[in-house]
């Protein structure tokens, strides 16, 4: 995002002006409209993650406040979430693997604990069940029937039993392959994930174009050697990471606009 210098009312003040400067931040019209991003491309094969790439973790909230009643539902899944992906990775580099739903299940006993809520089983057991039913985002299934024309997977952290569960039927079904981290017992962004898919597809790396709305993810599926495109859904900044997205676009229907030749 850019932003032109200007005076300020401090600035003024800091000069000792008695003129005060009103700043307006409201953006300037463009008068040429900025063109759609576009891919260098079209790739042999797309590769998707999932979860915040096709499926919408924040329906969690709404669960969250379903079973755990006044607890703040939207901090309760932020920090739900921001565990699992921490435990993922940190499983991985002590070298021993657990699979994505005891991740998750471990995740949860610590926010439970964070938030000085004393779960039964049958409360986690329901909260869990939430990421058994994530819905897809609204666009996902049209425009993955735009991109129908190229071999389309999955490659996800998601244990075989959350793919298999939690992917909607009609959603699965427009996939060739749907890959787990599973199959190499390590977590995105650990290279032998990716290459689990390259190799599975038959695809050289650089004809791979990946997909994911998580930046740790492009980072791990650039540095591996895949093309990469960011769904920047939240319009975040973004990371500090290697990896520089091919395209960046805010859903998968500018995506497939995105490719089209
Ligand atoms: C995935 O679906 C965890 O979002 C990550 O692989």
């Amino acid at each position: 995002m850019g932003g032109a210098a200007c005076r300020s009312r401090n600035d003024a003040a800091d000069a000792g002006s008695d003129v005060t400067v009103a700043v307006d931040t409201a953006p300037v019209a463009d008068p040429v409209a900025e063109p759609e991003p576009r891919t260098e491309a079209v790739p042999e094969a797309i590769v998707f993650d999932v979860y915040g790439t096709l499926l919408d973790i924040s329906a969690l909230v709404d669960h969250v406040r379903s079973v755990v009643g006044p607890t703040p539902a939207d901090a309760f899944v932020a920090l739900w979430r921001r565990k699992q992906l921490e435990y993922s990775w940190l499983h991985t580099l002590m070298g021993r693997y657990i699979d994505f739903w005891e991740v998750t299940h471990g995740a949860l006993r610590h926010v439970a604990r964070h938030h000085d809520l004393a779960l039964d089983r049958a409360a986690e057991q329901r909260l869990m069940q939430g990421w058994l039913e994530l819905p897809a985002y609204p666009e996902v299934t049209g425009a993955l029937a735009d991109l129908g024309g190229t071999s389309l997977a999955i490659l996800s952290n998601g244990a075989p039993r959350m793919l298999e569960e939690g992917l909607p039927g009609d959603l699965r079904a427009r996939f060739g392959e749907v890959l787990s981290a599973d199959a190499v017992r390590e977590y995105k962004p650990s290279p032998r994930v990716y290459r689990l898919a390259a190799e599975r597809l038959g695809v050289h790396p650089g004809g791979i174009l990946f997909v994911s709305s998580n930046q740790w993810d492009i980072a791990g599926a650039a540095g591996f050697g895949f093309r990469v495109a960011w769904i920047d859904r939240a319009g975040v900044a973004r990371d500090e990471l290697a990896g520089i997205p091919e395209v960046a676009v805010p859903d998968l229907s500018a995506l497939a606009r995105a490719l089209r030749p």
